[in-house]
Parts: structure tokens; sequence; C-alpha cells
């Protein structure tokens, strides 16, 4: 550690553990990620913590769907995720989760602190709920009319269509996602955060430069129409922690969740022993500590959390990161439109490292929305990467591998040029560290032009021709490598598995931001290996296809989506519409699994006058030897559709909640392949 070395703790928002992570999740992770990685570099002390958030309703109510425990499928989820964060190098110190010991106990703590402060208040309210699964309902799990525009099937808080906020008992024709019951209104008593005894602390907070600047000016919005009292207590059923003397009333998620991060931390203080919870969360603690989250969750972190944290005698954030939302081809991801991308189908396909630049090229300090094009993309991964960067060395090391037995010369040739490129990384660093990522990597693009250039005036490849002027060729080819080293140097946050090939292939230790002043000189180096390949449109076509595939996506985000049950009846068809699907009896001939597929079976099917294959996502709920010689009902009339697999003739009708509870229609007496079903 060097001397003014700096004790930085970041905390990547904790995700909750109830489905799969998306390209979206991963735009504030990746950001964190290179954040990290730099100030590691830079040599100060910097912790990365994250881990799942654990609790809440979703969780409770998938769980049950699954017919497992919240543990489970908290368990399970969490391995996922970290397998996602693996793949995409996004480098945690410590994982962990909000469900554990650590967490309850700072979870009472913070809450006995408040108590003592007279901060929490109790009182009844009346609330939604489903007098059929004895339940309170969060507004997300109460669909209805909207009351402004009667759109139906809108959310208990907002329209999606009008875009009017009600309160869910404004819906009409109100019914629970949950089990299709009319929502009855009943008396719970609940406990409050007084926010507004921070009002004015908070306010002070906001402009201290803790925040960026739009999200102070979006909060000024919300401190005009005054802070109210928050809610933090949940009734049971619930997945939780509960409350100090209570049985049924348990802590709302969204207070234990940023605890999480100090439960992470402490859970990591465990385990190694030169880091001290109380120096990094003490009130006067003179370590900084910063939050990456996305821009929906900023209420909860830039008011409550600091109130919470002051409240309760601990430190407050240094500051407060927030990112846009990512969009697909300019609009928001849509499983329908097949644009939402989940992290491990990107990772069967592509390389994690190009979203790794892709996203570092397009981020800012700012909190704007950013869009992935695919097109946009390849040509940007294959120009600055391939053709710009890693060309360079491809350029140079043959050289040096095949006519100086890997040795590089022993002086610079050009050091003035060189010392433009260890000039440029002090402004290069202050853009990392400001998080102007996309400035940065311009930068590092602009050096990148400049090392081409130098080799293409001084043509190694001619000059090599000439037998006397063979230590010419070393000289510029060894030039062109510690060029290479230092971008390579610049980009090791942003790319962090090629600097490790680049490190093997120099034969360095892990570069570090020091290391450009020295360049590499009178050193032997390995034989070239290809570092990165170009993207091919064929590969961007096959992840495309492999998305379509993935059936039934659940959406890890309370916010977004709460799984239900019950769906309830859209629009009607008219007889005529529905004659005309041609329904069928099938007898399957032959079933198999379809390998690299995650949930589906290739069907062969007999129709009576002909034989189809079909790709049924069924493969959770029957094995192929169960299914071989069974009856079926089939969409005979649907069009072909071209999958990744092999093109699907038709559809097999299946009824169920989904897993392993789904059954397909199987006609036993009388049933003839190619009979109509009437
Ligand atoms: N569990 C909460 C966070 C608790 S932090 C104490 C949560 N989880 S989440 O799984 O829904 O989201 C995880 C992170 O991904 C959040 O920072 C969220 O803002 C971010 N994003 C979710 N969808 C996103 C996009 N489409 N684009 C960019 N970020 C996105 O929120
Ligand atoms: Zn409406």
């Amino acid at each position: 550690m060097t001397q003014n070395s700096r004790k930085i703790l970041v905390t990547g928002a904790l995700p909750y553990a109830n489905g799969p992570l998306h390209l979206g999740h991963l735009v504030g992770y990746i950001q964190a990620d290179i954040w990290v990685r730099f100030n590691k570099m830079m040599g100060h002390q910097c912790t990365f913590v994250c881990g799942s958030d654990s609790h809440g309703t979703p969780i409770m109510i998938q769980a049950q769907k699954l017919g497992i425990t919240p543990e489970e499928l908290v368990n399970t989820i969490e391995k996922e995720h970290q397998a996602d964060f693996k793949g995409f190098y996004i480098d945690f110190d410590n994982y962990y989760s909000t469900h554990s010991e650590e967490n309850r106990e700072l979870v009472e703590t913070v809450f006995q602190r408040h108590l003592k402060k007279n901060n929490i208040a109790k009182r009844t309210i009346k609330q939604a709920y489903d007098p059929e699964k004895n339940m309170f309902l969060p507004d997300r799990f109460i669909k209805g009319d909207c009351p402004k525009c009667n759109a139906k099937d809108q959310y208990g808080d907002n329209c999606e269509v009008c875009g009017a906020t009600y309160a869910p008992t404004e819906l009409k024709n109100a019914y629970s996602t949950l089990s299709g019951a009319k929502p009855i209104e009943k008396e719970s008593e609940h406990y409050f955060f007084k926010l507004q005894n921070y009002e004015k602390t908070l306010h002070e907070w906001t402009r201290k430069g803790h925040l960026q600047e739009e999200v102070s000016n979006k909060l000024d919005e919300w401190f005009k129409s005054g802070l109210q009292e928050w809610d933090i207590s949940r009734d049971a059923p619930y997945f939780g922690f509960t409350i100090p003397g209570e049985t049924q009333k348990y802590f709302y998620c969204w207070l234990d969740a940023p605890v999480g991060y100090m439960a992470s931390f402490k859970n990591l203080c465990a385990k190694n022993k030169a880091l001290d919870f109380a120096e990094y969360w003490d009130q006067d603690s003179k370590t900084e500590l910063y939050h990456f989250i996305g821009k929906d969750i900023i209420y909860f972190h830039a008011l409550f959390w600091p109130a919470v944290l002051s409240g309760a005698d601990f430190r407050t954030p240094t500051a407060i990161f927030a990112n846009g939302f990512l969009t697909v081809d300019g609009q928001k991801m849509s499983k329908s439109r097949g644009t939402f991308i989940k992290a491990k189908t990107f990772l069967d396909h592509l390389p994690p490292e190009y979203l790794r630049y892709y996203f570092a090229a397009k981020l800012s300090h700012h909190i704007e929305d950013l869009d992935i094009n695919f097109d946009d993309f390849t040509l940007r991964v294959n120009s600055d990467l391939v053709g710009k960067y890693v060309n360079i060395a491809s350029r140079c090391a043959s050289f040096i591998n095949n006519l100086f037995d890997g040795k590089l010369s022993a002086t610079l040739a050009e050091p003035k040029l060189y010392q433009e490129f260890v000039d440029a990384g002090t402004n290069i660093a202050e853009k990392f560290s400001s998080r102007d990522y996309s400035q940065a990597i311009r930068q590092i693009m602009a050096l990148a032009d400049r090392a081409n250039q130098y080799i293409d005036e001084r043509k190694p490849w001619t000059i090599a021709k000439d037998p006397a002027r063979l230590s010419e060729v070393q000289d510029i080819c060894s030039m062109g490598i510690n060029l290479f080293r230092a971008l390579s140097v610049y980009l090791k946050p942003v790319l962090p598995k090629t600097a490790e090939n680049i490190e093997d292939f120099l034969q360095i230790s892990p570069l570090t931001w020091q290391d450009i002043n020295t360049p590499l000189l009178n050193h032997t180096i390995k034989k070239f290996q290809p570092l990165s390949q170009r993207l091919d449109k064929k590969e961007i076509d096959t992840m495309k296809a492999a998305v379509q595939n993935d059936l039934d996506i659940t959406t890890s985000n309370e916010k977004v989506e709460a799984p239900f049950d019950f769906e309830p009846i859209k629009e009607t068809i008219s007889i005529d519409d529905f004659a005309k699907i041609d329904l069928r009896i099938a007898k399957i001939i032959h079933a198999e699994h379809v390998e690299g597929a995650e949930k589906l079976l290739r069907l062969e099917l007999d129709l009576g006058h002909e034989k189809r294959l079909v790709f049924a996502g069924i493969k959770s709920a029957y094995q192929p030897e169960q299914l071989i010689g069974k009856h079926t009902v089939m969409v005979a009339n649907l069009a072909p559709r071209k999958m990744r697999f092999g093109e699907s003739q038709g559809m097999v009708l299946a009824a169920g909640p989904g897993g392993k509870d789904l059954w397909i229609l199987t006609p036993e007496d009388g049933a003839k392949p190619g009979m109509r079903v009437k």
C-alpha cells in the first residue's frame, strides 16, 4: 500500500434472489466492478461487497409456487447469480445474504436505537387483504381496471396505459393476482419510521456532494411534497425477520436490505482480520463508503438509508452512484420482443468482456439510460478491441518472436512518444475515478490509433527485408509492444481477463497503474496467442435465437413484475377465430432431449397422414421415455417456426403452473392420430 492509500468500501445493489440476472442488472455491477478494479490498481485498499436480497413477499410466493422453502429458493438462485457474476468477471470480495445472523443482529440494533430516539411510531392502518390466501396484499399483487381510463389489468399503484397513479383501493373490479379473489380491507397495526424527523439533516445532506446533481434535483421534488412516515413492518405470512417483541410481524425487506451491505462486510471482517467493522461503520469513520445502484432505487438509498444510518449512530455514505436503465434497440427490455436477455444466455454465446467494453464505452457519471444495439455492439468491439487495440500486439509480436527469440530491445526507440502515453494516464485515471468511462475509453482508443499510426509509418515489414536493418525492426516492434502494454494498463479495469492473458504473454507480474512509468526493456516475451476474436453477426443471431427459446422467464424485480398463479382471461375471440385453430390428435412416436436446451424436448408426432417435429417446453415435467406411445393434442395448422435447434412444426397443448406441474393433454379411449378434436 502506498502512503496516500485510501480505505474504500464499495457495494453493489443486492439482487433479488428469485429470478435470473439480465443484461440490465449488469450495467450497475459492471460499472462498479470497473471502478473497484481501477481503485485497486491505484493501490487503494478497496473492498467490494454484495449479496442476495433474500426477503419479501415475491420470494415467499415464488417458493410456494415451486413447492420449496424460501431458503432453498434463495440458495439456488444465489448460486446462479454468483455464476453469472463470475462469468462477467465481477469480482466481489464477499457475497452474502440479507437472510443471515449478522443481518438480523444489525437490523435489530438499528431498530432499537431508533426506538430509543422516539423515531418509531405504531398505528393501525387499513390494507387490502386476500380472503382466500389469508394474507395482506402488496400493491403489486392487486390488479384491476384503471379508475381514470378504465384500462384493464392494471397494477395496484399505477396505470401503464394512461400513467395515472392511485391507491389500490381505487381500482375498479380489483382482484388478487394470487387467487383471483376480490380483495377486502382489513386493519392491522404497523410500525413506522418517522422520516420527517430527519427532514433538515437530509435536506442538507443531499446538497453536500454525496449525490449526482440530477439526483439532488429529483429529491427536491420529494422534499417539496413533504417527507412521509415510512411503513417498516409487514404482517405474517412473510419471509423476513420478526420484529423484536412480535411473533406475527416482520421487518419490511427494504429496511433490512441496505443493512445487508453492513452484514456482508461484517461477515468478511470475520474472515479477513485486516478489516475492522467499526473502522468502516462508526459515525466518525475516516473511510469512504460508496453505493452503486440503479436509478429506480434512489429513494431507498438517498433518503431512507442515510436517515436510518445516522439515527442509529452509524456513518452515512460518502456517495451514492446511480446508473440509468438499459434499453435494447432503444426500447425497454421485453420478453415478447425477444430483447429480454439473461446474463446466462449472453455468456453461453458471446465473450463477457465485450459487454464490459461496450458498457464502458457508453457509461458516464450521469444517470441517463443507455442503449445496447447489437449491430453497434459488433461494430464497436470489432473496430476498437480487435482492429485497434489487439492489432498493435499482433503486428509487432511475430517479429519479436521470430527474429529475436522473443527479446525486446534494451532502449526505447521513441521515448517522447512513450512519454505521451504515460502523460495521458493522468487524465484517463481522472475519468475512471469520476466514472466517465466513455471519455476514458475515447482517450485510450485515440492512443491506440496513435500507436498503429507509428507502426504504419515505420513499416517494420519492409525494413525486415534488409538484413542490415534488423535491429531497427526490433526497436520499432519493442516500441509497439510497450505502447500496447501501456494501453493494457489503462484497459485492465475493463478487460481483466485479457489483461491476465497479456501478463502471461509478456511474462510480467499483474499490471498496476504505476507500471507504465517503467517500460519493458531487455525482456523476453512469450509467443503471441490471439487475444480477441472478431465478432461475427452469426454469433449474435445464435444468441438472439436462444433468447427466443428462453421460455417463461420470471424476472427478479419486484417492481417490474410479481409472480402470479391466477391469470385473468384477456380478450375474447369469436367462434370464427376459434374455428381457425385445427386441433388434432397426435401420437408421440419418439421423444428426446435437445442438446443445449434447458426446457425443450424434441417430439416426433404421428398425425395419421403425416409426421411432424415439434419442440415442446415440457422438459421440466416429463422424461422423454414417459411420452413415447402417448396420445396428445396439437395445434396442427400453426405456421412452422424456426428455433435455434431446428424448425418446430406445430404446438402441443399442455396446462399447469409450470415446473414439474405441467401436463400435456393425453386423450385415451378411441383416440386415433389425425382425428380432429371437437
Ligand atoms: N433488491 C433490490 C436492491 C436492494 S439494495 C439494498 C433490487 N434488486 S433487483 O434485482 O431488482 O435489481 C438489482 C439492481 O439492478 C438494482 O440496482 C436495479 O436498479 C438494477 N436494475 C434492474 N433493472 C435494470 C435495468 N434494466 N437497467 C439498469 N439497471 C437495472 O432492486
Ligand atoms: Zn389508466
